[in-house]
């Protein structure tokens, strides 16, 4: 052990241990086995144990998972040099079944007669990169948004030509039985005009009355019903203490609509949909917080979104279906978005939850 310093005056009168333990930084201290000496008090709670818990313990057995963090402390050991590395996804042995992310630097501790220690710092990382990667992907999708609506406008406009001028050929042709041709350029015009216009997505502004969301399940329920198959059961799970919230009816009919066409489609000929509602306080929803919000599942036991769409489900054109158009989420992300709220999905082949979160009233927003 190096001989003990005393502090620098100003700091003379504190105990080092009490400056360690009021650290946010988690600081843990290895020797050459990489067996823990000491944790500080932010180091014990990001590793969910107590130092007497920690104390001797192997570091690697700290964790479930810890990702490289084992080899990047042996190279910082065996070569004496500082490692820094960020954003490491870990799992502490404690609370296996909870990532964290930690930005995490270690400094070798030369001149120990025993062999080189390890000194590291552990910074939790996990709600920055978090929220983060949450505001990428919204980002992402507004520029995605944006790049559709240019390319939507761009081809409307030639569109329209063509039709007219399909019309006015049509009026001029002299066998009728051409006009065949003409019909199919006008239906195809229409028929891209439409995809275009659902593809920019609903232009006007959300218009928000006070209702009762079980209004607007309802709606979707019946025509649910009347599209599905005879042996698709579809059910109702409602919290009746959802209060009411402002909603545009029609912006969230389609939206909710989409979502649950989507668990139609999946099902097939049998299989089971159940429409949800809960009210959740205070509610993360982008980068707001709310005090209330009500949340709507739409659950089915179909089997699961494909894996390799997963990432990019709400893009414009992504499918999963021979014939689908990849639109239904791209416009549904848009409303809710619009009408400030987030969707939300798990998927497992049995199992897969859509979610769309609103809000029922204002928010704040976020530091
Ligand atoms: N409940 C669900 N179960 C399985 N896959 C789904 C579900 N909802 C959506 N998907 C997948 O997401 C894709 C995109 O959906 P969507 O944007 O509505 O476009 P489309 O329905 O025209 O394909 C679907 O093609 C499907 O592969
Ligand atoms: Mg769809």
């Amino acid at each position: 052990m190096a001989a003990e310093r005393a502090l620098p005056s100003p700091l003379a009168h504190y105990d080092p241990a009490d400056l360690l333990d009021a650290l946010a930084t988690g600081i843990v201290v290895l020797d050459a086995q990489l067996c823990v000496i000491y944790a500080n008090v932010a180091a014990q709670h990001l590793l969910a144990m107590s130092f007497n818990l920690a104390r001797g313990r192997p570091y690697a057995d700290l964790f479930a998972e810890s990702n490289g963090m084992i080899a990047t402390l042996k190279r910082a050991r065996d070569e004496g040099d500082i490692f820094s590395e960020r954003e490491v996804t870990v799992r502490p042995q404690a609370t296996p079944r909870e990532s964290r992310v930690l930005d995490i630097t270690i400094t070798p501790l030369e001149g120990q007669m025993t062999g080189t220690h390890l000194l590291v710092e552990l910074s939790d990382e996990t709600q920055r990169t978090r929220l983060t990667r949450e505001s990428e992907q919204r980002a992402r999708l507004e520029g995605s948004r944006m790049m559709t609506r240019q390319l939507a406008h761009e081809i409307k406009n030639p569109l329209g030509g063509l039709r007219g001028a399909a019309q006015l050929l049509e009026r001029q042709l002299a066998d009728p039985a051409q006009r065949e041709y003409t019909t199919v350029i006008i239906n195809e015009a229409d028929r891209l005009t439409a995809l275009v216009d659902t593809m920019a997505g609903p232009m006007r502004a959300p218009q928000r009355l006070p209702m009762n969301v079980h209004e607007i399940c309802e709606h979707v329920y019946h025509l649910l019903r009347a599209e599905a198959r005879s042996a698709v059961v579809v059910d109702r799970d409602y919290d009746p203490s959802v209060p009411e919230g402002p909603f545009d009816r029609n912006q969230v009919v389609q939206a909710l609509l989409n979502i649950a066409r989507n668990a139609l489609q999946a099902v097939g000929d049998r299989g089971h949909i159940t429409l949800r509602t809960r009210v959740l306080g205070n509610a993360h929803i982008g980068l707001e917080r709310h005090r209330l919000a009500v949340r709507i599942d739409v659950e089915d036991d179909g089997p699961g979104v494909p894996e390799t769409i997963r990432g990019s489900l709400f893009y414009p054109l992504v499918t999963g279906r021979a014939n689908g158009t990849g639109l239904g989420l791209a416009v549904a992300q848009e409303i809710i978005t619009r009408n400030g709220g987030a969707i939300e999905f798990r998927s497992e082949p049995g199992r897969t939850v859509f979610s769309i979160l609103l809000p029922l009233e204002s928010g704040e927003s976020q530091p």
